[in-house]
């Protein structure tokens, strides 16, 4: 019987983090702002730093998922600022091997629960245009498109649509 594990990350796990995170750029790229290029050039103490739970507190979910204690799985909840009533999405990957079988639905239902919790009033991500599996999944989940089209990356010639998920009825 195979067991999956959704479970947040400390800066314990920098290694399992940084290992994930680099494949998820390597095997994404489009699908994310950033790129391994870049983040392949941080330092140790910059991956340990982001999951440093004194530097942030409670408004950040790193979540890993593991599937029969294997790291298949990633994706961040965030608030940009204490005060803010959005939290944000990044960094969602689930690895290919193990895509269509329900980890991002989950890891994505994890989020949520958390904003909830913070009563934060909706929660916002960027998914470029072409991703038809995450476009699908957000959609599905109740995510719905605002604002204008974001180029992917200053020298890119994708676009990242904007959506939102609304968790109250005030929600901007
Ligand atoms: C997007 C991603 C995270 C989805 O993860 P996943 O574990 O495969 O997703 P799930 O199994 O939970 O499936 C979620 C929904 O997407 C659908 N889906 C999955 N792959 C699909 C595809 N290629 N085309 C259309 N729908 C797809 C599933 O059928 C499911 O919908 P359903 O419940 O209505 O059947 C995964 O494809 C991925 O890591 N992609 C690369 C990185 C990425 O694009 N990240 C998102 C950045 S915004």
């Amino acid at each position: 019987m195979s067991t999956l594990k959704i479970r947040v990350l400390n800066k314990e796990d920098w290694g399992i983090y940084k290992e994930l995170r680099l494949l998820s750029l390597q095997d994404s790229p489009d699908s994310f702002g950033s790129t391994y290029e870049h983040e392949i050039k941080f330092s140790n103490e910059e991956w340990i730093s982001r999951l440093d739970h004194d530097n942030r507190a409670n408004y950040a979910l790193p979540l890993i998922a593991e599937l029969n204690g294997v790291a298949v799985g990633l994706a961040w909840g965030l608030l940009h600022n204490p005060y803010d009533k959005t939290a944000h999405i990044y960094q969602m990957w689930v690895s290919p091997s193990v895509r269509g079988q329900g980890v991002g639905r989950l890891l994505l239902k994890k989020i949520i629960s958390w904003a909830k919790e913070f009563d934060f009033e909706s929660i916002s991500l960027a998914v470029t245009t072409t991703n038809i599996a995450a476009v699908h999944l957000y959609k599905t989940t109740g995510f719905e498109p605002y604002g204008s089209l974001e180029r992917l990356r200053e020298i890119s010639a994708l676009y990242a649509q904007p959506m939102k998920l609304k968790l109250c009825d005030n929600a901007a």
